[in-house]
């Protein structure tokens, strides 16, 4: 919801007396390069994907530590289905494997697991791991560990315009009732404030649909790490630079 006001955290890091201020409260992450990252190495490319999970985890332990509340990560775009079908098909067991390895370690960091996107269309035992990850920390209130699997900006837009044009035909919502926050209402996002800062890894940097209405007032971070080289020196990074921004969301 980009109602809420940006609020200011700080966090002291452990290693030393420095602070560092305002830590962003919804961190969205582009985990890109994970099929450059093992082609470097002479490996498959789901090879990067697996090291890239392990990664989520050290990138969850990071959001943890520094209190942030919500980590939303890229994991599968709608547009991913155009990859060979051994990739999907790895990608798509990954969900299961993280319950597996990373499940009690996240239930012990009282984090949530959530998705985005469009859930249904996943196939039925990513939905079965996923369901369970759900339900096993739907109690938890630490950080929100957002999922967008199967996600797609333009797809959510469009979805949220259909459901609204439903909502006006059976005249149980007036067309002046359109509004940027009831739109919003209508989004995967409903109940989660906009990202306050989004990192991208691999050097690319493009939003590639991802959250296209909910960045519209959102800090980009770009590093040149492959997102399974990307650790707590780069997050750190991230959360100075951040820091230094001066949001004015339009204004003076
Ligand atoms: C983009 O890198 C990465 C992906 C499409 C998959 C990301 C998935 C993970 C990091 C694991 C997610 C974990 C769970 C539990 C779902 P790329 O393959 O496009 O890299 P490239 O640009 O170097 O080819």
């Amino acid at each position: 919801m980009s109602i809420w006001l940006p609020f200011k955290k700080t966090k002291q890091k452990e290693s030393s007396n420095e602070i560092i201020e305002n830590i962003p409260s919804h961190i969205a992450i582009i985990m890109d390069g994970n099929g450059r990252w093992a082609g470097k190495k002479g490996l498959p490319r789901i090879a990067g994907h697996k090291e890239g999970m392990s990664v989520v985890r050290n990138t969850v332990r990071m959001a943890v530590k520094y209190n942030v509340d919500v980590l939303t990560l890229y994991a599968f775009s709608t547009e991913n289905w155009k990859r060979p079908k051994p990739e999907v098909d790895f990608i798509m067991k990954l969900p299961k494997e993280f319950s597996h390895v990373y499940l009690p370690e996240m239930k012990r960091n009282n984090v949530q697991i959530d998705t985005i996107g469009d859930f249904d269309s996943l196939p039925t035992h990513t939905k079965k791991a996923i369901q369970h990850a759900k339900d096993e920390t739907k109690h938890n209130d630490g950080l929100k560990l957002n999922f967008a699997l199967n996600y797609g900006g333009r797809y959510e837009i469009i979805r949220a315009i259909k459901q609204i044009a439903t909502a006006c035909e059976a005249k149980e919502m007036d067309i002046e009732e359109i509004t940027e926050s009831s739109l919003e209402q209508y989004l995967y996002t409903n109940h989660l404030r906009d990202p306050d800062l989004l990192i991208r890894t691999s050097g690319e940097k493009r939003l590639s649909n991802f959250l296209l209405w909910q960045s519209a007032y959102t800090e980009f971070w770009f590093t040149e790490a492959l997102w399974p080289d990307f650790n707590e020196t780069l997050f750190e990074e991230a959360l100075k630079e951040y820091e230094k921004r001066k949001r004015r969301y339009g204004g003076v």
